[in-house]
């Protein structure tokens, strides 16, 4: 349609029609022994054929089928508006991925993007037109749950994952019929919750927000994403959902965003709870004033919305707006013309898990391990005997959270893929933890893995812990094991940085798969032996103790520093009881080659506006086996008007190095790179010294330094 013909369709629309347009019905609404178990205020809600034909958009999936039926059904209204169908897409549909942090410590977007457009096109020819993704918060605290759907801690690279999940899911665009129109979410910040603790409050600066939390939504827009969902937590003290400042002033105003705001799952009813609304009317209204389009099942854009416009008058050019944003994104895709355009349960059918897809998952679930640990154990020896235990070792689940249209039995299990590999398995009889059998068995075997972590039920949403150590268990046939002297691998599966340092010193070699997704048991049985090499960086940082969190590698430096070379003196800031660094930092992983950096050059000692600086460094593999080297560079403004990081990644590259190659390493650093937003809200550069640092993690790093002149 054009736009006059959307202008046309819009005025012909009753109010009721448009309160349907803006409200967001739930697919299992549509099943014939539909019982409400929602929720908030849609726990009350009556469903009629009514609203079954005018909702604007659904979430949920049936089967394809299904969803070709329930899309007719969507678009006999009396306008024959289409419905939107909406659901969490997250790490793959059918076809599951490495969890987002999994991924990304392949410090490789152009991977995400390829599994961002597997995804799309699994789910689109099921019936799904978006999905709730990329979730691009930032996140600093493994406590909270949902770090397992995040990037991890850093603004730089969490922008160019977001950016590639963005381009991923919606392809060549979202008219196409193989696209998935993506909603970037929590808009914003609902990665600093405090305390790690799901739901809670977040308070920060609006310089920091800027400065740290702020890239990754940006980069989404940038990218195209046709949604915004908004988060549950405030912003300086406003509900993300009728926050007009983030909303308004921030992404339509600043960014230029021109497509649909939606609220999390009954964020809106939320308002109240949240104290910011008296009634299910005022959180609507504040929520319409604030620019939401559409109300992700509280109701009350359904129920109250229409009693407040009666009431005020005004607000009715908001309402007519919001159901303009959302016929555009229906008109864009193509779906007035054609309500099931892209659902085709056939074409589904031969897409979802297909060869090509399960290749894919499998280079993902490879490239997504971070080997942190190895005392020469691995890789293990085709024939080798291994015992096999561990809370986790019987784990059929390993798909990792928001991973519910996949199937765990689609792939091989850990066992069967560790046998098929070639071990000579040792597998208890009675239970992968009693220790006496395990270490009966450890005694005849060369190596014991150890498969520990926390299951999936225990991570993602509605997850926080303020334990994060491995389960008592796990610890105890560790201590045991030692004890009689016994090679420990440590398989780790888990959606977050769990507390390692109890077990760290107890074996021979730690690695940390995740949750892998469909080829979970392959990819490990694959680095376990060496057919694949774990490549993996830490994107984010693995706290010696929870009291260390929130912990992150790009803090600001206070007044009062603990010094590397002054350890012992106390009146600075540290701890008594442990130290100031990560177990594991930002950045960091090893391999089983092994690389020198050296010859850290700038080609420049001063550089003025407008020039850029190239910086290089070199890496030799200095192993025997050939391998891919995550070359990581940072930037420090070591004085500035406002406090700056004592680093900040401002560029990566990966290298591949035969043994013995050495190649270099190069970086252009452009005075955006120097950029940082000050207390009045610009960005801009400050002139002086800058010290830029180049090696393989966040902490083992050359440096230098250059002078920005203006
Ligand atoms: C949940 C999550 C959000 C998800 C939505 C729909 O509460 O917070 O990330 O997209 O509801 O499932």
């Amino acid at each position: 349609m054009i736009q006059r013909e959307l202008d046309e369709l819009l005025n012909r629309m009753t109010q009721e029609e448009k309160l349907a347009q803006v409200f967001q019905l739930a697919a299992c609404c549509y099943e014939d022994d539909f019982e409400p178990d929602f929720t908030g205020p849609m726990r009350e809600i009556e469903v009629n054929d009514t609203l079954r034909k005018t909702a604007g958009t659904v979430i949920g999936a049936l089967e394809p089928e299904e969803m070709l039926k329930l899309q007719k059904l969507c678009a006999s209204g009396p306008n024959r508006i289409p419905a939107l169908f909406m659901l969490d897409v997250i790490h793959g549909f059918r076809t599951i991925f490495p969890i987002p942090l999994g991924l990304a410590c392949s410090w490789d977007p152009e991977l995400m993007g390829r599994t961002c457009r597997i995804a799309a096109k699994e789910a689109r020819a099921s019936g799904i037109h978006a999905t709730f993704a990329p979730m691009v918060d930032l996140v600093r605290d493994s406590r909270w749950g949902r770090v397992m759907e995040s990037t991890g801690e850093d603004p730089y690279l969490n922008a160019e994952f977001a950016k590639a999940a963005v381009k991923g899911f919606q392809g060549r665009g979202v008219g196409e019929k193989d696209s998935l129109a993506s909603c970037v979410k929590h808009f914003a910040a609902y990665g600093a919750v405090e305390s790690g603790r799901e739901y809670n409050t977040t308070d920060m600066s609006r310089g920091m927000l800027r400065d740290v939390y702020l890239d990754s939504y940006r980069a989404a827009v940038d990218a195209g994403c046709r949604l915004v969902m908004t988060a549950f937590n405030i912003v300086e003290r406003v509900p993300a959902t009728c926050n007009k400042w983030l909303l308004d002033t921030v992404l339509r105003k600043e960014w230029g965003f021109d497509g649909v705001v939606i609220t999390d799952w009954n964020s809106m009813n939320e308002l109240i709870a949240h104290s910011v609304a008296e009634d299910g009317g005022e959180a609507a209204q504040k929520a319409l004033e604030a620019g939401v389009d559409i109300d992700m099942m509280s109701g009350h854009y359904l129920f109250d919305l229409g009693r407040r416009i009666e009431e005020n008058s005004s607000l009715q050019p908001l309402l007519d707006q919001a159901v303009m944003r959302i016929l555009k994104l229906k008109n864009e895709m193509g779906l007035f013309e054609e309500p099931t355009r892209g659902t085709d349960p056939e074409l589904a059918g031969r897409l979802i898990l297909c060869e090509e897809h399960r290749a894919t998952a499998l280079e993902a679930a490879h490239k997504s391990m971070v080997l942190l640990k190895n005392e020469k154990v691995l890789p293990l020896k085709a024939g080798c005997k291994v015992t096999i235990a561990g809370t986790m070792a019987g784990q059929r689940n390993l798909l990792g959270g928001w991973s519910f249209m996949g199937n765990p039995e689609d792939g091989i299990s850990l066992i069967e893929a560790l046998g098929s590999a070639g071990a000579d398995l040792f597998i208890p009889e009675s239970d992968f933890t009693d220790i006496e059998e395990v270490c009966r068995l450890a005694e005849k075997s060369e190596v014991t893995v150890l498969a520990c972590g926390e299951p999936v039920e225990e991570t993602a949403e509605a997850n926080s812990k303020t334990c994060l150590r491995l389960k008592d268990r796990d610890l105890a046939l560790l201590r045991a094991l030692k004890k009689q002297g016994s090679k420990v691998v440590l398989l780790v599966l888990a959606g977050r940085a769990l507390v390692l340092s109890d077990a760290e010193p107890l074996c021979d070699a730690v690695l940390q798969a995740w949750f892998p997704g469909t080829e979970a048991g392959r990819a490990i049985a694959d680095v376990l032996f060496g057919a694949a090499q774990p490549e993996g960086k830490l994107t984010i940082s693995f706290p010696r103790e929870e009291g260390q969190l929130p912990l992150y590698y790009n803090s600001f430096r206070t007044g009062r520093p603990q010094l590397p070379e002054k350890k012992e003196e106390i009146y600075v800031s540290h701890y008594i009881d442990c130290p100031n660094e990560p177990l594991y930092p930002f950045g960091f992983g090893l391999s089983y080659t092994s690389y020198a950096y050296s010859d850290l050059k700038l080609s420049a000692k001063k550089v003025h506006p407008e020039e850029t600086l190239r910086v290089s460094v070199k890496v030799k593999n200095t192993g025997e086996r050939a391998g891919r080297e995550i070359v990581q560079m940072y930037l420090c403004d070591p004085c500035g008007s406002v406090v700056r990081p004592v680093k900040q990644l401002r560029g990566y590259t990966s290298l591949e190095l035969c043994p013995g190659e050495e190649k270099e390493a190069v970086f252009i650093i452009t005075e955006e790179d120097l950029m940082f937003w000050d207390n009045e809200e610009c960005r801009r550069v400050e002139p002086g010294r800058f010290i830029v640092m180049a090696g393989p993690d966040s902490e083992r790093l050359m440096k230098d330094e250059f002078v920005y002149a203006v």
